[in-house]
């Protein structure tokens, strides 16, 4: 949940021996620390995992640039030399900015436009997941335009019931996303991509959601994507060489839960990978995956202060007490969008007061603008006091808004003792700046 280089001695936070009291001092709350050698340690685990699981056929791991992203982590990706998975022209500026060769870029999206398809096509990215049939004339015709042969996968729809929430669950059947593969959609989309000469088709795509424990959606997943594969070399005479099985391993947010690691995943896809395709007759495909939240979430905290407290008493006579901090769902919407569970400790001085029933919350104007919904905290936490609330790594940062009008916080990276801003902190110029002055 904290990450490598975060240690706690009697009550107060130090991540790379810089203490929590001094990042606040320098840097202000709220903001977003991250522990870049973790990150890059996490990412290249990925990648040698998938080296020893597939072989031959380890194809990329590409990061979820939607999880996090800004120009420097861009630059660590490219010298880890893993991919990127970018599902806007936004997230593809921030991925060449940092440096990343266009041929480790998959490009993602339902709803791509025409000018982010060209753009992605004129760079020269490596794959183009698509996901729809309009998507196929789309990319078809800027390949054209351009005078290349565009390498393609399609998304694809399994049908697979992810235990995760409903919100980042994606690959059952109503969802906007893929190609179904029960309702023959799929298998039309394959027809369709093997028309056009300016298309490459080069295998399939999933991503079962987010968030999962445990290997069976991804195994389900893969076992239905490989008799897909295996009725296009009986109906079409092609084997796809390639096949994307997405990101979505979990995290832990609370004390108790584990973070999944590769080789708690890898080794069991790889087994089922290998049956599936053997059994089919077809040759092991590359085998590529997308982590997100598993490479960055575990390496990130976020530092508040705390402003204020107040004491409620509830129904049933208990005290629960409010404990405000200088941010909320403008840096962490994640509680109040799929309910999710975050922990918070005091970062900067020893407690030995009893423990009280508290809710963190932050400064914006409604009643959801929870933090950390029930937590027991020291009973004597002050204004002043500072908070760190490990694991907001993964769309903390690359979720916040500027509901409000809050500045968006800073991220800092740490490494070797040292903390340098990599996102700098929103002002109120930055607030002030679209607003069309006559
Ligand atoms: N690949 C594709 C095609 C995806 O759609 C996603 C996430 C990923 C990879 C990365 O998934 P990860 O490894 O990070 O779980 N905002 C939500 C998560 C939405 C994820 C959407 N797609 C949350 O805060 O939980």
């Amino acid at each position: 949940m904290w990450s490598r280089a975060i240690s706690f001695e009697q009550g107060h936070l130090t991540i790379s021996g810089l203490s929590a009291r001094e990042l606040a001092t320098q840097f202000g709350t709220p903001t977003f620390f991250i522990d870049e050698d973790h990150f890059r340690a996490r990412a290249t685990a990925w990648a040698q995992s998938l080296q020893t699981n597939f072989g031959a056929s380890a194809g990329n791991v590409y990061y979820a640039a939607k999880a996090f992203i800004c120009t420097d982590v861009a630059r660590w990706i490219k010298e880890e030399g893993i991919g990127i998975d970018v599902c806007t022209g936004g997230e593809l500026a921030v991925a060449l900015a940092g440096g990343i060769d266009p041929k480790k870029i998959e490009v993602h999206g339902n709803n791509k436009s025409v000018a982010e398809i060209e753009r992605a096509v004129q760079v020269g990215v490596k794959t183009i997941v698509i996901d729809s049939l309009f998507e196929i004339e789309r990319v078809a015709a800027a390949a054209t335009k351009h005078g290349v042969r565009q390498a393609v996968m399609l998304r694809l729809t399994p049908g697979v019931e992810a235990h995760t929430h409903e919100s980042i669950s994606t690959a059952h059947e109503d969802v906007k996303f893929g190609f179904s593969i029960a309702s023959g959609a799929a298998a039309v989309a394959v027809t369709e991509v093997l028309s056009h000469a300016s298309l490459e088709l080069r295998g399939f795509h999933c991503h079962v959601g987010s968030q999962i424990f445990g290997t069976d959606s991804f195994e389900l997943a893969a076992t239905r994507i490989i008799a897909l594969m295996a009725e296009c070399k009986s109906k079409h005479g092609i084997e796809l060489p390639e096949l994307d099985l997405g990101g979505g391993y979990a995290i832990a947010y609370m004390p108790g839960d584990v973070t999944v690691e590769p080789e708690d995943v890898l080794p069991a896809l790889s087994v089922v990978v290998k049956r599936e395709c053997a059994a089919a007759g077809l040759a092991l495909p590359i085998i590529s995956i997308e982590p997100g939240r598993n490479i960055v979430g575990p390496t990130t905290f976020t530092l508040y202060e705390v402003g204020t407290v107040k004491d409620v008493v509830l129904k049933d006579g208990r005290i629960r007490r409010y404990i405000s901090v200088d941010g909320g769902m403008s840096d962490n919407i994640r509680p109040s969008l799929y309910g999710a569970d975050f922990s918070a400790v005091l970062a900067d001085r020893v407690s030995t007061a009893a423990h009280a029933l508290s809710r963190v919350v932050g400064k914006h104007c409604e009643t959801g603008d929870i933090v950390i919904r029930d937590i027991e905290l020291p009973s004597d936490i002050a204004p002043g006091d500072l908070l760190a609330t490990p694991a907001t790594g993964a769309y903390g940062r690359s979720m916040a808004s500027n509901y409000n009008h809050v500045p968006r916080p800073p991220v800092v990276a740490i490494k070797n003792g040292k903390a340098r801003v990599i996102v700098r902190r929103e002002n109120e110029a930055d607030l002030l700046a679209l607003d069309v002055k006559e």
